[in-house]
């Protein structure tokens, strides 16, 4: 009797001592959950904490934009339609917030359809095509990734470019302004100058094929233009590249707890704080982000809630 009621009783025990351990656990665990928020929360609140994205000192004569001055944002409005749904709404959603945009500010959006998609290689190869036939009808475009929302539209381009170029003697610009994250110069959103500098540079663009990549989620036009920049001359870098010194200049990055985030956040914390997306920032783009219709959703309810 006795030898068979100890192990029940023994039972009983280690699993009181299990309940013990697991309440013990418990304020920890939530305190481990609330800590994770902070850094989120401090991210997220960059500019109240002092950040500046863009430079002020906008009403000085010399920064004013050239009157005259003609911009297209231009996108693709169609990326994958038909075989992944879930991105046919991210592309409404964009594409009507880039239209509101530009019709505020009196720029053109190019919104090219899927029939503009060259299919030998990867979708986003397109924007270089693209770039390319709309480049001789206006001074600037503005390349926008589809998975990117103007936050800010107070901000007009004329500000950011010249934030960037310094003066606004537009025949003696930089032809291609772009950001920099933690992978270099990103690929999905950037500005090019009429020149035959661009022309050229999107031409040997186009034609870097062995960066040409099937079946993942890097395409290789990102990586071949990071190629061609590293490559100048420094004269020629000097001459015809901008790098904006602040990512979040027009290129902002929502941050979100990953193991990679938050090792990039230890070891690249000014990367991270130059990128991440704060309120006020002028385009937030779901760069590697997986739920981006959630996200899309997410932010055009926050910004239609700021105005
Ligand atoms: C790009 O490739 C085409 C076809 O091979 C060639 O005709 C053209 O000169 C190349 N352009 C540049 C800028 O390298």
């Amino acid at each position: 009797m006795a030898e068979r009621s100890r192990p029940r009783r023994s039972g009983e025990h280690r699993h009181r001592l299990r309940l013990r351990r697991l309440l013990l656990l418990l304020p920890l665990a939530l305190l481990l959950v609330l800590l994770a928020h902070v850094p989120a929360l401090l991210l997220r609140s960059a500019n109240s904490l002092g950040r500046r994205c863009l430079p002020g000192a906008t009403g000085h004569p010399l920064l004013l934009p050239r009157p005259g001055l003609s911009l297209a944002i231009v996108t693709l409005a169609d990326e994958g339609a038909g075989t992944r749904r879930s991105f046919r709404g991210v592309l409404e959603a964009t594409a009507r917030n880039k239209r509101a945009y530009a019709a505020a500010h009196g720029y053109r959006l190019v919104a090219l359809p899927a029939s503009a998609v060259d299919p030998s290689r990867p979708p986003s190869w397109s924007k270089v095509l693209a770039l390319r036939a709309h480049l001789r009808r206006h001074h600037w475009l503005f390349w926008n990734d589809a998975d990117t929302l103007v936050t800010n539209p107070e901000i007009p381009l004329e500000r950011i470019l010249f934030s960037v170029i310094g003066h606004s003697d537009f025949d003696e610009s930089p032809d291609l302004v772009v950001t920099e994250d933690f992978g270099g110069v990103n690929a999905g959103v950037f500005f090019v100058r009429r020149s035959e500098w661009s022309k050229r540079f999107l031409d040997t663009w186009w034609n870097q094929t062995s960066f040409v990549q099937f079946g993942s989620t890097r395409s290789g036009d990102n990586a071949a233009l990071k190629h061609l920049i590293d490559h100048l001359s420094p004269e020629e870098k000097q001459a015809h590249v901008r790098i904006a010194k602040m990512q979040c200049l027009f290129n902002s990055y929502p941050w979100i707890l990953t193991w990679k985030s938050a090792l990039r956040l230890i070891f690249h914390l000014p990367t991270t704080w130059k990128g991440v997306y704060s309120d006020g920032d002028f385009m937030i783009h779901f760069a590697g982000l997986d739920d981006k219709p959630g996200w899309t959703k997410r932010i055009v309810g926050e910004i239609g809630t700021l105005r």
